[in-house]
This record gives structure tokens, C-alpha cells and sequence, in this order.
């Protein structure tokens, strides 16, 4: 199967130099070029290049075919989501009154509402109901234009659950057109039967889920919520180092709700990501800055918490790799919507529109060690490409709080066309 996308007004690459996460004004370059045309054969991508060269170079493939107008839009790489907790049961809809009205997220927690009550949720609802609730959030995702996405686990907290969630979005990397990376994420919440009783939690997970994930390969990732009332730095560490000691790659949610020195922790522990971020220290910045740790901010979770944003703009001046996400949860952030926290992390975070673009596309893809084969358009990689309906992109943040996806193609597939998903 061949494509041929021609006519773009605007062709944003992504591409540069660099190899690795982008830095400071590293994250402004867009590859912006006009009068190209894309080749895709199978699932890469073939050839960027003026329709006449690809014309002259490739005659039959350009001749197979099925082209694809994209006059008066804009072409860029498929987005990358690279922190969400996909795979949940239920919602929670009746915490918002209650935050409207002044309680805390953790207030709401402690009483045994938030996470907790996900997790009832959770393991009351079967595999196959799980799953058909989670096919359907990709396809919403994939309408979006999102064609890699991070999947956390975390709302099992036993292992019968844990391994529920991470075997449900296993099974979706092999029938749903998107592409998910696991992240396993058993200390996400101390369950309500260890109350009191916390480290019998963490050596569960250190002992019993840590090595069953590693040796069923159901994670790449592993990742923790080092946060005041949930587990300490020194719970943290130790569940990272010891994720690490079975080859999971340590990622953290890092000074999310009270500064708790996960900034400098995901530093120490060499985690890829600190995620969250909202109150991260000075020094915790200078110490990723330092030790490449990428940033994966997430300003969904501030607006619906209604808390300070992370400051994204400082991070990116102090030399700090960053990505944004959804951090699509029933809980602080239920929003699909990635588009919609590119221009959350515009008006708020100080990044410019340039800078969002980078941070949804390549930086995430490296946030999940995939920034070799996707967030980019170049020869050789995977063939997921997204056309936009905008004239240019600074429209997209623009015209916000729209979707102005028209066609997703997904590795060398159209998956869907003018706005609607493709069977
Ligand atoms: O990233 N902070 C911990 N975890 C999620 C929220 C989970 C939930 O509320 O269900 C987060 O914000
Ligand atoms: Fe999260």
C-alpha cells in the first residue's frame, strides 16, 4: 500500500539534527516547509520531497498510489500522549461539586473517594468490559490525532489487577490501531487494607509485582506517586531502583500536589521522566536540567485541579527536555483532548506555540523511548502522519478548544478520514 499526501500548504516536520530529546531553542524548530509532498509505502515513510522529484525518483509507487489532497491544511507528525492512565473502570463525575466547592483532591482521597474509588471500580469490572471501555477512549484519541499513547496501570493495587489493566492494554496494542506503551504503576495508592500497615504494601510490589511484570513483559516502564500521604522519597526510591533492578525504566509523578523533592529524586534514580512538576524546587529543575530527565508536564491536571501550573517556560530556559500530556484519568485530568493541553500549556505555562508542538510530538516520544521511530516525518520512520484542517499552525492554538483533525494516517494506513474513523 502506498500514499501520496500532496498540496500542503505548510509540511512541519519535526525533524532536525539533533538526536535525542530537544533543548531550549532546540524545541522551536518545526521543519517548516512548503511545496513538499509525502511518499509513504507500507508502514514508513518513503520520501519528503517536491511532487516532482518523488515523481521522477519513484514512478511506480507514485503511480499505485492513493493520493491524498491536502491543499489548504497542514501536515505534521501523528501527536504522542506519553502519560495517561488509560485503562480504568468507571468515572467521577460526583467529585467535581465537591472540589467546585472547596475540598481537596487529597481531602477527597483520604476519605476513600479519588483513586481508591477508581480502584473498586476497577477490579469490579471484567477484562472484556475494560477493554471495550478503553477501545472506545482510542478511538477518541485517535480522532484527535493521537497515534502513540502511554497506558498506567495503578488501579488494581493486587496483583490479579494490576496484571487486569496491563494484560487489557496488551491486548489493545495488538488490535487497536494505536500504539500503546506499558507503564506498570502498582504504587500508585497504598490500598485502603494497608492503612497504617505502608511499607507491607511497598514490599509487595518490590517483591511480588515488580518481577512478575519484568518476567511476563507486560511494562516497559515503571513508575510511582511520591507524593505527601501516598509514598514517601524513600518508598520511591526504593520501588524505582528496584523496577530498575528487573529492567524497568524508572518514571515518577513528582511534586504534583506538595513539593516532596521528586524533581531531585527522579534526577538520582536516573529516571527518563519527572512527571507533573506543578511545585518542583529550583533545585529540583537545575538537577534535571543536569541529568537530561525529561519533563512531562501536564497543565490538564492543573486546570481541572484548579492548582498553579508547572513552570514550563523556566524548565525549558534552564536547559530542561520538556513534553506535555493529557494525563487522561477519571480522576484530575479526564480529557482526551491533547490538542486542548497544547493550548493550556500556551496560556499558562508560557510555552510558545512552536514549543507545544515539539513537547506533543518528538520530546513525548522520547519521554517513552520512542523518539526513533515516531514524533518526527523523516525517511525510515513509522508512517503516522496527521493532516490538520488550518491553513497554518498557528492556527491550531488559535482557533483553540477545536479539533481540527481531518485525516490520520497510522503506520502507512488511513485510520481516519475527514474527521471520522476509518473501519
Ligand atoms: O496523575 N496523581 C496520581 N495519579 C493521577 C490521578 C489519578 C486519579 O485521580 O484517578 C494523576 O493526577
Ligand atoms: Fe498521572
Amino acid at each position: 500500500m502506498t500514499i501520496l499526501i500532496n498540496h500542503a500548504n505548510e509540511v512541519l516536520t519535526m525533524a532536525t539534527d539533533v538526536k535525542g530529546p530537544r533543548l531550549k531553542e532546540q524545541m522551536s524548530e518545526i521543519g517548516l516547509q512548503q511545496d513538499v509532498s509525502i511518499l509513504i509505502e507500507g508502514t514508513q515513510i518513503k520520501m519528503i520531497a517536491p511532487l516532482k522529484e518523488i515523481e521522477q525518483q519513484y514512478p511506480s509507487l507514485v503511480a499505485d498510489a492513493e493520493v491524498i489532497d491536502a491543499s489548504g491544511k497542514i501536515v505534521m507528525p501523528g501527536l504522542v500522549d506519553c502519560h495517561t492512565h488509560l485503562v480504568h473502570g468507571g468515572t467521577r463525575e460526583h467529585e467535581l461539586n465537591m472540589r467546585l466547592s472547596g475540598k481537596s483532591y487529597m481531602d477527597i482521597m483520604n476519605a476513600g473517594g479519588g483513586i481508591h474509588y477508581t480502584t473498586t471500580k476497577t477490579r469490579e469490572t471484567s477484562f472484556d468490559e475494560l477493554y471495550d471501555k478503553t477501545y472506545t477512549h482510542l478511538n477518541q484519541f485517535l480522532k484527535h490525532g493521537v497515534t502513540t499513547v502511554e497506558a498506567k496501570s495503578g488501579y488494581g493495587l493486587d496483583w490479579e489487577n494490576e496484571k487486569k489493566q496491563l494484560e487489557v492494554a496488551k491486548k489493545l496494542q495488538e488490535t487497536h490501531r494505536v500504539d500503546i506503551v506499558s507503564t506498570f504503576m502498582g504504587a500508585h495508592a497504598v490500598p485502603k487494607a494497608y492503612k497504617g500497615n505502608e511499607d507491607a504494601f511497598v514490599e509487595q510490589v518490590i517483591q511480588e509485582m515488580i518481577p512478575k511484570v519484568a518476567e511476563l513483559k507486560l511494562a516497559e516502564f515503571n513508575d510511582v506517586f511520591c507524593e505527601k500521604g501516598v509514598f514517601t522519597p524513600e518508598q520511591s526510591r526504593r520501588i524505582l531502583m528496584a523496577g530498575k533492578a528487573h529492567g524497568l525504566i524508572p518514571k515518577i509523578h513528582a511534586d504534583e500536589i506538595e513539593p516532596y523533592e521528586g524533581a531531585e529524586l527522579a534526577a538520582e534514580v536516573g529516571a527518563i521522566s519527572a512527571e507533573h512538576l506543578l511545585v518542583a524546587s529550583d533545585e529540583g529543575i537545575e538537577a534535571m536540567a543536569k541529568s537530561g530527565t525529561i519533563a512531562v508536564l501536564l497543565p490538564g491536571t492543573a486546570f481541572f485541579l484548579r492548582a498553579p501550573y508547572a513552570r514550563g517556560r523556566l524548565m525549558i530556559d534552564s536547559g530542561v527536555p520538556v513534553a506535555i500530556s493529557t494525563d487522561f484519568n477519571p480522576g484530575s485530568s479526564p480529557t482526551i483532548s491533547l490538542p486542548y493541553i497544547q493550548n493550556l500549556a500556551c496560556m499558562n505555562m508560557g510555552m510558545t506555540m512552536e514549543e507545544v508542538l515539539c513537547a506533543t510530538t518528538i520530546n513525548a516520544a522520547y519521554a517513552i523511548q520512542r523518539g526513533e521511530q515516531v514524533g518526527t516525518l523523516e525517511v525510515g520512520k513509522q508512517a503516522d502522519v496527521l493532516i490538520l484542517d488550518v491553513p497554518n499552525y498557528k492556527q491550531l492554538q488559535y482557533f483553540y478548544g477545536m479539533n481540527h483533525t481531518h485525516t490520520v494516517v497510522k503506520n502507512g494506513q488511513v485510520a481516519v478520514k475527514e474527521g471520522s474513523l476509518v473501519e
